[in-house]
């Protein structure tokens, strides 16, 4: 009998235990301190040691940057580009653009055969579809401008990660293998990517030579390391060979640019986002902006009303980033206009209540023309108050599919991001115009929206301070997914729905055309829908949209929690 209540109460012990993480998981890690949230456990780990040593979250974000570039190949990189979104604890913020550039050589028909017509894959495959380059020229601008700690401590953990090898995780040998077809097209990615030519298994040990080569570079020369001499060199024999752009000029030319963000408010908490070339701060602001003069009860979540204003006002921003976005160092973009709340007004007066408008309805000029989809984002918060919010990308997963060869790095896809024929839709079915169109050295439209959102959630009557940083990949559903989760937090529950649950719930996209409302599962009851199909929306289910990596910072409380999405197999970690 006391053997009994031994065993019944070491049980009781570890079931309130196992009760208790799986509390905490649902609410998301949670941290005193610091937190780091990213695609990738290995890189989220390497991001807390540097937080840890007294590193700020710029320092910790440049580690991230350059580990996920060995860990997680697939969207992290050196051969692509990405945006940062930093707010200092005094107030200040600011961003940084490495977006990938457009060849000097590019030209607006480069893509397209003497008919007029694309040319299947050319911006979407091979060398062919590379911009110039931006992360490695960013992150270290951000470094030098705004980190404490010396790149070769920071990059040093990517090195050995590198150098070493690390195990494959189940799901990163399955990420490799899905994408042999394509690495057995090119010698230099088969070398790499393919286990002497076989597929992979989980726990094998993956082993970069070259590209820790390329990383001491960087380390010795700093952006020289990779922008000129050997690296560059590499770079321009594998473009070269094979029909590509870039040029020893254009990387030596390339230069990160520093620009304000966009600012806009929600229901007083106000939203720090990424503009221009990227359209993901405007389109989110917009889309805030039109959704606030609605009122939505914790309980309208996904109610027919939610979804419908919603979709409607979606379709309005969507058409709208067609039509105005492009680089604004290229480009006039009525900012002002897009982002104010009498325009947003008027959208929403033109919204009823119980039918879809229709695509050309909204926009007859451009209806006339008529984004695996891989991206990755990580946000970071420091025992300073500093927060970091980055979107970093090489288009597809795996961009381009091509390594280069003897420095070890995949080069992105970005230049179909640009559009490459007006109303021709990209690889997410975007379409634009010639606010978008291909120039020398323009950089090409992004969806991706790093924000950090602040509150007063303590008035104090001094700055607002971080309250989520979020992000996410998705080409399109970018937009969309970091919309959602906003609106999840702020609408459906301040501080009362959780990070964790407000990244996990299922979402909707419509990106004004095609006009389809896509849905993932369990996102829509079957009588919301049915009324729904009424007002003569058209639904179409989808895998997957986005995959969020955010934190929620609980000031009253000193509490940071830290959220994974669950499409994805990351980690939120702290300390
Ligand atoms: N390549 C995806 C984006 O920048 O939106």
């Amino acid at each position: 009998m006391k053997n009994f209540y031994k065993i019944f109460s070491v049980l009781l012990f570890l079931s309130l235990i196992f009760c208790n993480d799986a509390f905490a998981l649902q609410l998301g890690r949670r941290a005193k301190h610091g937190m780091v949230v990213s695609a990738n456990d290995i890189a989220t780990k390497v991001g807390v040691e540097v937080l840890k040593k007294g590193g700020n979250a710029i320092d910790a974000a440049v580690a991230v940057g350059f580990t996920l570039a060995v860990t997680f190949p697939s969207a992290g990189n050196i051969g692509g580009g990405g945006f940062l979104v930093y707010y200092r604890n005094d107030g200040f913020n600011t961003t940084i653009d490495y977006r990938e550039k457009a060849p000097s050589s590019a030209y607006k028909d480069m893509y397209l055969d003497s008919l007029g017509q694309p040319i299947p894959f050319k911006s979407t495959k091979d060398v062919t579809s590379a911009g110039v380059p931006g992360s490695v020229a960013g992150l270290l601008f951000a470094l030098e401008k705004y980190g404490t700690m010396s790149l070769k401590d920071l990059i040093q953990p990517a090195i050995d990660l590198a150098e070493n090898g690390f195990k494959l995780s189940y799901e990163l040998a399955q990420s490799f293998n899905s994408n042999y077809d394509e690495f057995v097209n090119y010698p230099s990615s088969k070398k790499i990517f393919t286990k002497n030519d076989e597929k992979w298994s989980e726990g094998d040990l993956f082993v970069q030579k070259d590209l820790a080569k390329t990383l001491k570079l960087i380390q010795q020369k700093g952006r020289n390391g990779f922008y000129e001499g050997e690296t560059a060199q590499l770079i321009v024999n594998q473009v070269k060979a094979n029909g590509g752009f870039i040029s020893i000029e254009d990387l030596k030319n390339y230069r990160p640019v520093e620009r304000p963000p966009i600012k806009g408010t929600y229901r007083g908490y106000e939203i720090i986002s990424m503009g221009p070339p990227s359209s993901g701060g405007i389109a989110l602001i917009q889309a805030l902006n039109i959704l606030e003069n609605k009122k939505f009860e914790k309980n309208d979540f996904h109610s027919s009303e939610h979804l419908h204003y919603l979709i409607e006002t979606l379709k309005h921003v969507f058409s709208d980033r067609a039509e105005y976005l492009g680089d604004s160092d290229f480009v006039k973009i009525p900012v002002n206009r897009l982002i104010s709340k009498e325009y947003a007004k008027e959208i929403f007066n033109s919204i009823k209540n119980d039918k879809a408008i229709s695509a050309k309805e909204i926009n007859p000029r451009m209806f006339q023309f008529r984004e695996s989809i891989e991206t990755t984002h990580y946000s970071i918060y420091d025992s300073y108050g500093n927060a970091v919010s980055v979107t970093t990308t090489i288009n597809s997963s795996y961009g381009s599919s091509v390594v280069v060869d003897g420095a070890g790095f995949l080069l992105n896809n970005e230049m179909d991001d640009f559009s490459i024929k007006p109303g021709y839709p990209n690889q997410f079915d975007l379409i634009g115009n010639n606010a978008n169109s291909i120039e020398p050295n323009k950089r090409m439209l992004s969806s991706m929206t790093p924000t950090i959102v602040l509150c007063e959630c303590i008035p104090s009557g001094k700055d607002k301070r971080p309250f989520l940083i979020v992000g996410s990949p998705g080409g399109s559903m970018i937009i969309t997914s970091v919309l959602q989760v906003l609106m999840n937090v702020i609408d459906f529950g301040p501080m009362g729905m959780d990070i964790k649950t407000a990244i996990d719930l299922p979402r909707i996209h419509h990106q004004w055309l095609p006009e389809e409302v896509f849905y993932e599962s369990f996102s829509i009851a079957k009588d919301v829908m049915e009324k729904l199909e009424l007002f003569g929306h058209k639904f179409t289910p989808r895998n997957s949209m986005g995959r969020v990596e955010g934190i929620l910072i609980d000031e009253k409380n000193g509490i940071i929690f830290g959220a994974s999405d669950s499409r994805g197999y990351g980690l939120a970690e702290g300390f």
